[in-house]
């Protein structure tokens, strides 16, 4: 799978997103070692707080589906169809990947015509995770 394919799976992901409060919508596309990809997009919920970023979806779907190891992740996002140059990942987010990735992952930035690709270190260094916990 290339960050190119991944990146055309994050756009389709994001043609689900509900985003009726915001309009600000994300889609998601997480690649599994098995090679499976779970996609993902924003849930938004009248009380704001209960929202569900791209990320996470995906991220939850797959572990729930059996799967914990991941290789890399597209992420694409912007407001109502517009898609924006560049969409990174929340904090939140970040955190909930650093449980299931190694430094080594690949976030895969950016938009079809212009993709950045950076390893999950360059994004959360110093991370805190269960090896702090052992
Ligand atoms: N959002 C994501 O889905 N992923 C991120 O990493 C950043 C923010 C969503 C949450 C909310 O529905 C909307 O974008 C605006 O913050």
């Amino acid at each position: 799978m290339t960050d190119q394919e991944l990146m055309t799976l994050a756009v389709a992901a994001r043609e689900n997103a509900y985003a009726p409060y915001s309009g600000f919508r994300v889609g998601a596309a997480l690649l599994g070692k098995s090679g499976k990809v779970y996609s993902g997009c924003n849930v938004e919920n009248a009380a704001y707080s209960p929202t569900n970023c791209a990320e996470r979806t995906a991220v939850f779907k797959a572990v729930s589906e059996g799967e914990q190891e991941f290789s890399a992740i597209a992420i694409v996002g912007g407001n109502g169809d517009e898609l924006a140059e560049f969409c990174a990942p929340c904090g939140v987010c970040r955190q909930v990947l650093a449980e299931f990735c190694d430094a080594d992952f690949r976030v895969v930035l950016g938009t079809p015509e212009r993709i950045k690709s950076y390893s999950f270190s360059e994004l959360l260094p110093y991370s805190f995770g269960k090896k702090d916990l052992e």
